[in-house]
């Protein structure tokens, strides 16, 4: 301790004695180490420290560099990308199989935009066509810092209008990780979803900071803040979202999610689904509570969205219809609105424009056990006078749909709530109406 007052100075001599191969003392090199936050702590102490170098320069990869400093402290080693230093990612990183690490995030990690070659190289996520830069799984690895990582998405959302078959890769995937954090960095310009947890389990977001804008008429299309498949005992946490999609999206099998404490600004709200896009596959989402938001500019608030039984083609890169599953034991539990277009959504007619072909056609996914708890404020004029939709596609699709203390307005003091196949009288006083002005599509 002492001898380096500036953390970058000291990095950068550290990395230059790394270069030449050098023997460079742990005990320097801890002290360049960020304080492990809260969910860090649940597991052992690190005992190594390696530097991750960059070149310095945005024409150079860095990725072959970060894989061996990631190699080499991989089993109970700290990995620091140094403050104020910026690492250009142009290749895929497979940071699977990983075990006991801590990926300390103090400098910017940037992913280029060579749509070409991403297209051609990325992971392929199997899921929704969804592909990443990077996967990140095996066990025990914690990732925090005050540091950034840039998907550079305004290339990919300047290029989708014209390729709805673009496949825009995910900014920050977790796949096959079992146990696990991600806190405090900032996400920024995401090409697609933000985050996407798959196959994982025991994982922690806390106090992240997602901001995807375009600064032209080019929408950030489908920059959902997370998505979460086939994965258990999730928290997501204390964070702040703007973006162009669902702020959090439970995807087929999420079961033992909580979240909480979040400010979505500008998203398509917490939403369940959609689920039942495939015939041939069997969706679960159980056992969720969405507690302590804030939603503001977004097209929703809470919403569970399933597709109907017949195939629609809702757009060229999302089709589908008929799957089987079940909702069952969610709970949103405080939310405050503010310019929403609907604050509560219900729909079990995902992806199909014709309302009227889905009661002809019910939903195989059922939803039970569904409650919307302290929900209150305003929506705008999008759906005006009608603040909700709660509609199920039979009268025997839904069950145990409650609402208590929900008091959702329009700027002129409207109530209603479309409320279609569910039984009002558990809906608390939801001033509910055949009246239906339909539902955002996406
Ligand atoms: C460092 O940590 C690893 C993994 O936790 C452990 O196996 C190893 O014994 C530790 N080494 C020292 C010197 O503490
Ligand atoms: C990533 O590496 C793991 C080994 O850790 C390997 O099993 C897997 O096939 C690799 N994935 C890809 C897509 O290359
Ligand atoms: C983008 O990637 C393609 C394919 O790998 C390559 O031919 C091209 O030179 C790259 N473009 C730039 C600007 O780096
Ligand atoms: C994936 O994209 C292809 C076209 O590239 C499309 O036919 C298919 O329906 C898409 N799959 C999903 C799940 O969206
Ligand atoms: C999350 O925020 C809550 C409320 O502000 C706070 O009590 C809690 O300690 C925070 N959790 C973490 C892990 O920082
Ligand atoms: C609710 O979330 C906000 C952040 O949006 C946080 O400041 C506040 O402490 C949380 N309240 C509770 C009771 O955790
Ligand atoms: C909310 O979103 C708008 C654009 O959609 C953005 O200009 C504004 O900065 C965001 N607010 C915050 C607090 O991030
Ligand atoms: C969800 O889990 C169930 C049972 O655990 C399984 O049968 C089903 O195939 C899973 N569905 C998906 C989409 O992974
Ligand atoms: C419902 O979900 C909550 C929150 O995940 C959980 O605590 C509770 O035990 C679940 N209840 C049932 C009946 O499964
Ligand atoms: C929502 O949008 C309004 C108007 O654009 C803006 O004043 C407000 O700051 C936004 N909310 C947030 C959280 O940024
Ligand atoms: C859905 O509900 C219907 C009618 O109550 C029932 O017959 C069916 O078994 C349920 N399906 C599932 C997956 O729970
Ligand atoms: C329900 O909505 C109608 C039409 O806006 C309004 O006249 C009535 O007062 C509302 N009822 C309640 C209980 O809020």
């Amino acid at each position: 301790m002492g001898i380096f007052k500036q953390p970058l100075l000291a990095t950068l001599f550290l990395l230059s004695l790394a270069v030449q191969g050098a023997f460079v003392d742990e005990r320097f090199l801890s002290t360049l180490r960020s304080p492990r936050p809260f969910h860090a702590l649940a597991s052992q102490q690190r005992n190594r420290t390696c530097i991750a170098p960059s070149h310095g320069d945005p024409s150079l990869d860095d990725a072959s560099g970060i894989l061996s400093a990631i190699q080499d402290c991989n089993n109970g080693g700290h990995v620091v990308f140094a403050e104020k230093l910026t690492y250009t990612i142009a290749s895929p990183l497979n940071l699977t199989g990983l075990n006991a690490l801590d990926l300390d995030i103090q400098g910017t990690l940037s992913f280029t935009d060579n749509i070409t070659y991403w297209e051609a190289n990325s992971f392929d996520l199997e899921y929704q066509n969804a592909t990443s830069f990077f996967a990140l799984g095996g066990k025990d690895v914690h990732v925090y810092g005050t540091g950034e990582i840039e998907g550079n998405g305004q290339a990919w959302w300047d290029a989708y209008p014209g390729n709805k078959k673009l496949k825009r890769p995910v900014l920050f995937a977790v796949v096959g990780l079992e146990g696990g954090s991600v806190s405090q960095i900032k996400l920024r310009n995401a090409p697609f979803w933000h985050n996407i947890v798959m196959e994982s389990k025991y994982i922690a977001y806390s106090g992240l900071d997602l901001f995807s804008t375009s600064n032209n008429g080019n929408f950030e299309k489908n920059t959902d803040g997370w998505d979460i498949y086939r994965s258990d005992n999730i928290v997501i946490e204390n964070s702040t979202i703007t973006n162009g999609d669902d702020c959090v999206s439970f995807k087929p099998n999420s079961t033992n999610i909580l979240v909480q404490n979040l400010r979505c600004n500008g998203t398509h709200g917490i939403s369940v689904g959609s689920l039942g896009q495939y015939p041939e596959r069997v969706d679960y989402v159980e056992n969720i509570l969405v507690r302590n938001i804030t939603m503001e500019n977004s097209s929703e608030g809470a919403r569970i969205k399933v597709w109907p039984d017949s195939y629609s083609e809702k757009s060229e890169s999302l089709t589908g219809g008929g799957g089987r599953g079940l909702v069952r034991n969610v709970t949103y539990d405080g939310m405050r609105l503010n310019n929403v277009d609907y604050g509560l959504t219900i729909t079990q007619c995902y992806g199909q424009d014709d309302e009227e072909e889905c009661f002809k056609h019910p939903s195989k996914l059922n939803i039970t056990d569904v409650t919307f708890r302290n929900i209150r404020g305003r929506t705008n004029r999008v759906f005006s006078p009608i603040v909700g939709h709660l509609v199920c596609s039979s009268p025997y699709t839904c069950s145990g749909i409650l609402a208590e203390n929900v008091d959702i307005r329009t700027i002129n003091g409207s109530n209603l709530v479309t409320c279609r196949n569910l039984d009002t009288k558990s809906l608390g006083g939801l001033n509910c109406t055949e009246w239906s002005k339909g539902y955002n599509p996406a």
